[in-house]
């Protein structure tokens, strides 16, 4: 969330700085600072915003000279944003400056103290605590200082200072909040993860917690919190497959729910054509797509849940009745497959065990199955009689996000092609239909864009032991993967229910304060689910809605809402998933679990 870099040594330190932050752009963040020593004293800007701003005001770090400095991103915790809350913090004569990862747990017993003292402070934050008290330390030795107040704090901490009397060094302490230094033969570099410096070294050590680090422009020096000295082994990063691929992303989740756009993009495009939709990859004419009498979809998971949309769309816009099935139950119960059925299985991987089972049944049954499978050449994409890829590329992350959301459009791509064949939809309908889904990739840009209100939300709910997701119809199937989002990853329990199901037994778990998110985009159902919120409301639930922006009227039973853009009601999934994708994504992140890799869990399940 928040970032740290610093730079001594012989070149422009705000430039450094500047290029090291954005390096940590993708982590979030609500403003930014530099303080750089311009060989006479600390000179610091800070703003309230994107980089970009700090960028503008400093023309890109030239007026900002000098060859030692320390920067910063904030994501507020501790006071909102803005810029008096924005780091760099200094004392009052703005001769020790500092920059902060992590809080401050006893931070009001340290403002009282120094208030008590006479000290000033500007902000609301925790941050400010630590300038005044390396202040009232002071006397001359810095090293001396901040041993001091590292004994003096409590909490997380990974921290940049700057003293003005000593402008040829920088120190740096960590305490269960990431940090690392490296060096050049230009200088020496802080930063609270490698990619922010990895441009200009790959000679990187891993600060440890509780240690301090003295640097100057053509050295370094570690200390244990009692000032002894000790001695560090550097790694060397190679530019691995891991750090390449994920391209500044700190997993490969967030860089694939990044790639939605594109995915979304790359699946729809070249399907639609002159204002039709031609998926060739079907091998049946329009005269055997009207003959179809019911489709089973089998898949496991996600792609299970990607299915249970399906179901609503097509049966919503071909009128063709559509089975789901989990492909581990399908293959054992005996489905009774009948003439003019079409069975889809759908996988990301292509090498689900069930799937792949479930594929074998239908085929020896004499049923020719269609494959929507993202891995080309996997075993499904071999074995199906037909396939239509989802061409999301290599999925890393266990948790689906892209290949989920291809699978989406390429079910919607289906359903709009059965249904216009059959007559279900008419022209203009259909034409705004192709607009919608067009727009769909700079919608869901929009959305992740816009991550900062959802990434604030789940901090609060790093704690959390249940979450309810709730919904109906579509929203029911966008609450099944919201809630599987959450829960793989971040090991919370979480369970979806159709809204109207909570009156049969559910709304007994909900006690003061439980979470339940609310997915409403279907505007037939919005009152209807409305009305459930106010139950789970009164029965002390906090409640998230996920919702369109013309459904206002939800304002009045949830306590925190985040919109979707207008788009077709069948076409919603892909965009409210979106948040709640980075809802399970953010509570993960805050709890530190292994997002890529969640316990107990393979990419491609290939046993039973
Ligand atoms: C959840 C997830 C799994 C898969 C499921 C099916 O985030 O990824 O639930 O969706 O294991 O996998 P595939 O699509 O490879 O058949």
């Amino acid at each position: 969330m928040c970032g740290i870099v610093g730079y001594i040594g012989t070149k422009q330190a705000a430039p450094i700085i500047l290029d090291g932050l954005s390096r940590l752009e993708y982590r979030g963040y609500d403003s930014a600072g530099m303080a750089i020593y311009d060989g006479e004293k600390i000179n610091i800007t800070k703003s309230v915003g994107r980089l970009k701003i700090l960028e503008n005001l400093t023309h890109g770090g030239e007026t900002m000279a000098g060859i030692c400095g320390i920067g910063h991103t904030r994501w507020a915790t501790h006071g909102v944003p803005s810029n008096v809350n924005a780091h760099p913090h200094f004392n009052a004569d703005g001769t020790i400056t500092v920059v902060h990862n992590g809080i401050i747990e006893n931070y009001i017993q340290l403002r009282r103290m120094l208030t008590d003292k006479g000290y000033q402070f500007l902000s609301e934050t925790d941050t400010e605590v630590l300038a005044h008290l390396l202040d009232y330390y002071y006397k001359g030795n810095p090293m001396e200082t901040v041993t001091k107040v590292l004994h003096r704090v409590e909490g997380s901490y990974a921290l940049g200072i700057l003293f003005a009397d000593c402008p040829d060094q920088i120190f740096a302490a960590r305490k269960d909040s990431p940090l690392v230094v490296g060096q050049n033969q230009d200088g020496c570099f802080i930063a609270s993860d490698v990619p922010a410096i990895l441009k200009y070294t790959r000679k990187i050590y891993y600060v440890d917690n509780q240690e301090i680090v003295r640097l100057r422009a053509d050295h370094m020096h570690f200390y244990t919190v009692d000032e002894e000295e000790i001695q560090k082994e550097s790694v060397t990063i190679d530019w691995d497959a891991n750090a390449a691929e994920k391209a500044g992303y700190e997993h490969f989740m967030l860089k694939e729910m990044y790639e939605q756009p594109k995915t979304v993009t790359d699946t729809l495009l070249p399907r639609i054509k002159d204002n039709d939709i031609v998926i060739e990859e079907l091998n049946m004419t329009d005269d055997e797509l009207r003959g179809i009498r019911k489709i089973h979809i089998v898949a496991c998971g996600s792609a299970y849940h990607a299915g249970m949309t399906g179901k609503y769309v097509i049966e919503g816009l071909a009128r063709i009745p559509v089975e789901v099935d989990l492909a581990s139950e399908f293959r054992y119960r005996n489905p009774i497959l009948e003439e003019g059925a079409m069975v889809v299985v759908i996988s990301q991987s292509g090498e689900t065990a069930d799937t792949l089972a479930a594929l074998r049944e239908a085929k020896a049954r004499g049923f020719q199955v269609l494959g929507i499978v993202n891995v080309v050449g996997s075993s499904i994409a071999r074995e199906a009689d037909n396939v239509m890829y989802t061409w999301a590329g290599p999925e890393i992350a266990v948790a689906t996000t892209k290949a989920y959301s291809a699978q989406l459009v390429a079910l919607y791509l289906l359903a709009m092609k059965l249904g216009r064949v059959r007559g279900q939809i008419k022209n203009k309908e259909f034409v705004a239909m192709l607009g919608d889904l067009r727009c769909l990739p700079d919608q869901i840009e929009l959305l992740l864009n816009n991550k900062f209100k959802i990434q604030k939300f789940s901090n609060r709910y790093i704690g959390a032991k249940d979450v309810f997701f709730i919904g109906r119809g579509i929203d029911y199937a966008i609450s099944l993967e919201g809630s599987l989002k959450l829960k793989e990853i971040s090991y919370i329990h979480s369970e979806a229910y159709a809204a109207g199901e909570l009156k049969h037994g559910t709304i007994s778990l909900i006690e003061e304060g439980t979470l339940v998110a609310a997915v409403s985009t279907q505007p037939d159902l919005y009152a209807k689910t409305i009305s459930n919120m106010v139950e789970v409301k009164a029965r002390g639930a906090f409640v998230l809605a996920v919702t369109c922006e013309e459904n206002k009227e939800i304002e009045k039973a949830a306590d925190y809402v985040i919109y979707i853009p207008e788009t077709n009601p069948f076409f919603a999934n892909s965009l409210a998933i979106i948040p709640l994708q980075l809802f399970g994504y953010y509570v993960a992140v805050g709890k530190g679990c292994d997002v890529d890799k969640p316990r107990n869990l393979a990419k491609s399940v290939t046993v039973e």
